[in-house]
C-alpha cells in the first residue's frame, strides 16, 4: 500500500522541533536582561518585515524558529524580564509554561464533564485547594454551596458576576424579557474599567453604573455607597450588585470590604470582590487582613496570571451559591445533551462561563503549586512584598520625591516633586533607555509613576538598580 499523502509533522519531527523550542525559551529567560524591556519598534516595523503573501509551500521549521529570533523578538516587550515594573505583573514561571504546553499537547476541549473528565475534576480540586491556600470562606468549596471555575480574565469573570447580581435581583426574569433600565450596579471611582465594560454588555448601562467617591487612600466609601443605594430605591430603581475591589489597578487601593458587605447584606444586593492581582497576597496568612469581610461576599477573582506564577491566562472565580451562577448561564441544546450532564452527578463548566469551549488551564495551575507548593509561593510572595518595602523606603528618604498613596503590598506609587512634566520626562527616558520598564496613573489630577513588584525573577540587585537609574534621570532634570 502506497503511503498516504501528508503534510503534518511527524512524531519524530516533533519530538525534534519541540526539544529545540524548549531550549529556545530556556535560552530567552537566560538572556532576556539583554534585551530592552520595552519593545522599541515604531508602528507598523513589525508588519513591514513580514511577508506580504502567505507561503505556497510549507517551510523548513527551523527557518520559523529563526524567523522568531530576528523578526518577532524586536517587537516584543519583555514582560518576563526581572526589569518590568509596569502595569501589573503578568508572570510566568517553568511549571506554569510547561502544563500549558501539556494543555495544548493533549488539545481536549472541556465545555462538559463528559467531552474530558479530568479537565472539569482536576480544575475542581485545585479550585478547592485554592481555597484553603488563600483562606477563602468554605461556602465557595465545591462540597458546600459554591464552587470555583477558571475564566480567562478578570473581566470575564465580573461580567459572570454582574449577570448573576442581575438576575437574582430580577428573579431569573431579564434573561427572558431583557432589562428594564431599572438595574443599578455600583462600583467605585477607582474600580477596573472592566466592571464599565461589564455593565454594558450586562444591558445595566454605563448610566447605571454608579462610580462611588472614594476617600483620601482611594478605598471606596461605605457611606456614600448606602446613600447613593438609598436615594436609587427612593427613586424605585432596583440596586443588584456591588464591587469592592482588593487592591485597585492605579494605586492599590483597598476597599473595605466588610462595611461595604454589610450593606450589601441590608440591601440583598450581590457583592463581587475583585482581587485580581492582590488576591495572591492571601497565600501569605500575614496580608488577609486586607480581605477581611470576603466570608460575606457572594463572588471573589484573583488572577494567578498576575502574580502567582502561572502564565496567562488564568482566573479564578469563585461563587458562593453555584446554582445562582448556572441558572443565569446554562442553556442546553439537544446536541450536547448527556448521560452524566442528565444524572447531575457532574459539574458542566461551560454553564459557568460566557463561551462554550474551554482549554485544559487547571494542569499549569496544578503544576505551579506543586512544583513551588505553599511554601515556595509564600516565600516569593513576602520576597516581593519586602522590596516594595524597601523601594517606598528609599523614596520616602529623598527630598525630592513624595509617595502618593499607601503601600499595602507590592506597588509604589509616587511622583518627582517637580510637577507633571518632570514625572513624565522621567519615565519617558527610562522606557526609552530599555533598562526598566515603569508606567503612570493620575492620583489626585496628578501624574504619579508606579513601580510593581512581582516579575517572576526580580531580586534586590533589579529593584536597586531601578531607584538609582530614576534618580540618575531626576539629576538630569
Ligand atoms: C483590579 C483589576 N481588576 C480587573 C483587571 C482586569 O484583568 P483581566 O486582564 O484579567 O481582565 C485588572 C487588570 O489589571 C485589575 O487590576
Amino acid at each position: 500500500m502506497p503511503e498516504e499523502k501528508s503534510f503534518h509533522m511527524t512524531p519524530d519531527e516533533f519530538r525534534r522541533h519541540g526539544h529545540a523550542v524548549v531550549d529556545w525559551i530556556a535560552d530567552y529567560h537566560s538572556r532576556i536582561e539583554s534585551f530592552p524591556v520595552l519593545s522599541q519598534v515604531e508602528p507598523g516595523q513589525i508588519r513591514a518585515s513580514l511577508p506580504a503573501n502567505p507561503p505556497a509551500k510549507g517551510e523548513p521549521f527551523d527557518t520559523l524558529i529563526k524567523d522568531v529570533e530576528t523578526l518577532i523578538l524586536p517587537g516584543v516587550t519583555h514582560w518576563q524580564s526581572p526589569n518590568f515594573f509596569a502595569y501589573f505583573p503578568g508572570n510566568a514561571s517553568g511549571p506554569g509554561i510547561l502544563g500549558d504546553l501539556l494543555s495544548s499537547g493533549l488539545g481536549v476541549q472541556g465545555m462538559l464533564w463528559s467531552t474530558s473528565p479530568a479537565c472539569t475534576e482536576l480544575e475542581t480540586h485545585v479550585l478547592d485547594w485554592l481555597v484553603s491556600m488563600l483562606g477563602l470562606p468554605e461556602k465557595f468549596l465545591s462540597s458546600q454551596t459554591g464552587g470555583g471555575v477558571i475564566q480567562d480574565t478578570a473581566s470575564s469573570a465580573a461580567l459572570c458576576a454582574l449577570l448573576a447580581g442581575r438576575e437574582r435581583a430580577t428573579q431569573y426574569s431579564s434573561n427572558k424579557k431583557g432589562c428594564d433600565g431599572r438595574l443599578v450596579a455600583y462600583a467605585s471611582t477607582q474600580t477596573h474599567s472592566s466592571l464599565e465594560k461589564a455593565a454594558m454588555i450586562a444591558g445595566i448601562g454605563t448610566q447605571n453604573l454608579r462610580l462611588i467617591e472614594v476617600d483620601k487612600n482611594f478605598a471606596m466609601r461605605p457611606d456614600a455607597l448606602a446613600r447613593q443605594i438609598d436615594a436609587d430605591k427612593l427613586a424605585g430603581l432596583t440596586p443588584c450588585f456591588v464591587c469592592a475591589t482588593v487592591g485597585t489597578t492605579s494605586s492599590n487601593a483597598m476597599d473595605p470590604v466588610k462595611a461595604i458587605a454589610e450593606i450589601c447584606r441590608e440591601h440583598n444586593l450581590w457583592l463581587h470582590v475583585d482581587a485580581a492581582m492582590s488576591g495572591t497576597a492571601a497565600l501569605c496568612p500575614e496580608f488577609r487582613h486586607l480581605q477581611n469581610g470576603v466570608e460575606l461576599a457572594d463572588s471573589y477573582n484573583f488572577n494567578p496570571h498576575k502574580w502567582m506564577f502561572t502564565n496567562f491566562d488564568c482566573n479564578c472565580f469563585w461563587v458562593a451559591d453555584r446554582k445562582a451562577l448556572i441558572q443565569t448561564l446554562s442553556i442546553l441544546p439537544e446536541y450536547l445533551r448527556n448521560q452524566a450532564t442528565e444524572s447531575g452527578a457532574v459539574i458542566d463548566y461551560r454553564d459557568w462561563h460566557i463561551q462554550l469551549g474551554r482549554r485544559f488551564r487547571s494542569l499549569k495551575l496544578w503544576f505551579v503549586i506543586r512544583h513551588y507548593g505553599v511554601e515556595g509561593l509564600q516565600h516569593h510572595v513576602r520576597q516581593h512584598v519586602r522590596l516594595t518595602q524597601q523601594f517606598a523606603e528609599w523614596v520616602r528618604n529623598d527630598t525630592r520625591f513624595e509617595l502618593a498613596a499607601p503601600v499595602p503590598l507590592n506597588l509604589v506609587c509616587f511622583r518627582h516633586k517637580g510637577g507633571d512634566e518632570a514625572n513624565q520626562t522621567i519615565m519617558d527616558r527610562l522606557n526609552r533607555s530599555g533598562d526598566l520598564f515603569l508606567t503612570h496613573t493620575k492620583l489626585n489630577g496628578k501624574l504619579t509613576l508606579r513601580l510593581c513588584v512581582g516579575q517572576t525573577h526580580t531580586q534586590e540587585r533589579h529593584v536597586e538598580r531601578a531607584w538609582e537609574r530614576i534618580k540618575e534621570e531626576a539629576e538630569k532634570l
